[in-house]
Formats: C-alpha cells, sequence, structure tokens
C-alpha cells in the first residue's frame, strides 16, 4: 500500500526556513507509521530527524503531529489510512525546533522536575519499604501510565498561545497528580502550593485537548480538576 507522507523539514545549519517535503512509502497495512519514518530515512534520506526507541508506545520519545494532532507515530497503523492520501507529519507545537521533527524538551522537563517529581518523605525510613493497599494505589494508577511524551502539552492552546506560554502544562500536572494522591507522600501541602498559581493549576482552561490526545488514555482534565479541588479543601479549612 502506497503512502504520501508530507514532512516538516528544517535545518537551522543550512536552511533559511522551514519547508515540507513528500516522500512515497511502500508500506505494509500492518506498519506502524513510525516504520514508513523509518524506511525513508534507511531508502531515501538519511539526513530526515526523528526521535524514537521503543517502536512500541513505552519510551515516549517519538511525539510529533500527525495530521495536525499530536501523536505517537509507533501507535499509527498504515491500514488506518487511505492508499495515497497524504499524511501530514511536523514536530510537535510549542517547543522550538531542533532539526526536522526533533524539537527542544528542555522546557518541558524544567518544569516536570519543577513539581518534584518523586516521593517526598519526612517520617523515618520504616524497616522494610512503605507499604500502601490496593485501594490506595488505585487513586493515582492512571496517572503512572504517564510516557512524558509531551504530546499533552504540546496540544494544550493554554501553552501554545504566547500571553500564556508560562503555563506549567498538563504533563507536569499529571506527575504532580501522581505524587499528591499518593498515600505514602508527605509533602501534599508543599507540592499544592507549587501549583496554586496561575501559571500552576489554575492555568488550565478545561479545554480536553490533553485528554483526547494522551496515547495512555490517561484521564487528564480530571485529574488537574482534582488537584485544584484539594487546593480549595485546603483553602477552605484554613478560613
Ligand atoms: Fe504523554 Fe499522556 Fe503523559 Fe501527557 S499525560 S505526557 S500525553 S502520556
Ligand atoms: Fe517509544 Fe513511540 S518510539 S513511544
Amino acid at each position: 500500500m502506497i503512502l504520501n507522507l508530507k514532512i516538516f523539514r528544517y535545518d537551522p545549519g543550512k536552511d533559511e526556513k522551514p519547508y515540507y517535503q513528500n516522500f512515497e512509502v511502500d508500506a505494509d497495512p500492518m506498519d506502524r507509521l513510525l516504520d514508513c519514518l523509518n524506511k525513508i530515512r534507511w531508502e531515501q534520506d538519511p539526513s530526515l530527524s526523528f526521535r524514537m526507541s521503543c517502536g512500541h508506545g513505552i519510551c515516549g520519545s517519538d511525539g510529533m503531529r500527525v495530521n495536525g494532532i499530536s501523536a505517537l507515530p509507533c501507535q499509527k497503523v498504515v491500514k488506518d489510512f487511505k492508499e495515497g492520501e497524504e499524511i501530514l507529519i511536523e514536530p510537535l507545537a510549542v517547543f522550538r525546533v531542533v532539526k526536522d521533527l526533533i524539537v527542544d524538551m528542555e522546557p518541558f522537563f524544567e518544569r516536570y522536575y519543577s513539581i518534584r517529581p518523586y516521593l517526598i518523605t519526612k517520617s523515618p525510613p520504616p524497616e522494610k519499604e512503605r507499604l500502601q493497599s490496593v485501594e490506595e494505589r488505585q487513586k493515582f494508577e492512571d496517572a503512572t501510565r504517564c510516557i512524558l511524551c509531551a504530546c499533552c502539552t504540546a496540544s494544550c492552546p493554554i501553552n501554545q498561545a504566547k500571553e500564556t506560554a508560562n503555563y506549567i502544562g498538563p504533563a507536569a500536572l499529571v506527575r504532580s497528580y501522581r505524587y499528591l494522591f499518593d498515600s505514602r507522600d508527605e509533602g501534599h501541602d508543599e507540592r499544592l502550593a507549587l501549583l496554586d498559581h496561575k501559571d500552576g493549576v489554575w492555568g488550565c482552561k478545561t479545554r480536553w485537548w490533553c485528554t483526547k490526545v494522551c496515547p495512555k488514555q490517561i484521564p487528564v482534565t480530571i485529574e488537574i480538576a482534582a488537584t485544584r479541588k484539594s487546593i480549595y479543601d485546603i483553602t477552605k479549612k484554613t478560613k
């Protein structure tokens, strides 16, 4: 089956401005779009640049836009496209393009680290591990599926708008939720304080794009709402 990929190209070392290049790929219907990109790189143009590692929706490294929507090409099956259809492949929005489909993820990870993405403990360590019941674990189970692909943050209209670009973004908020609702974490109030500002959890305007594009089906918008409620409950208690 022949696919026609229209790919964003830009090498700041030699191109004055970005352009699009079309490639035809003869693909098996059960191939993934990522296989097509690899075929282009191996058989047509070795300079085509994109990130990938696992090829199976686990590492989160191949986030890009497919027909305008943030996605992982390793999860897009060729048979779901029409023969001869032109498929638009572009880098994730929001981030600076380093080369072709590779974007600078530094600002994404800076925000991720700002929420303290690890268990905060204050009590002395127990003799063995810190135990947790199945029910306690289930409270944040969905959030543990996050692979930090940045598809949500890149799709968020708030992150995309210049005036609100400092918004911490849905991926950092999902990771924060993962620890906030972990029964072993003892940094609840200080975590919430980190998020209680206009570029933190209140920056979200509930547009749901994050939830729509998340390749791990995490209920991102609902988790952001639960974090807001925690802040609201604390504020009510202290009044
Ligand atoms: Fe990717 Fe979903 Fe995690 Fe966002 S929440 S970084 S879309 S896996
Ligand atoms: Fe690892 Fe797609 S290549 S998630």
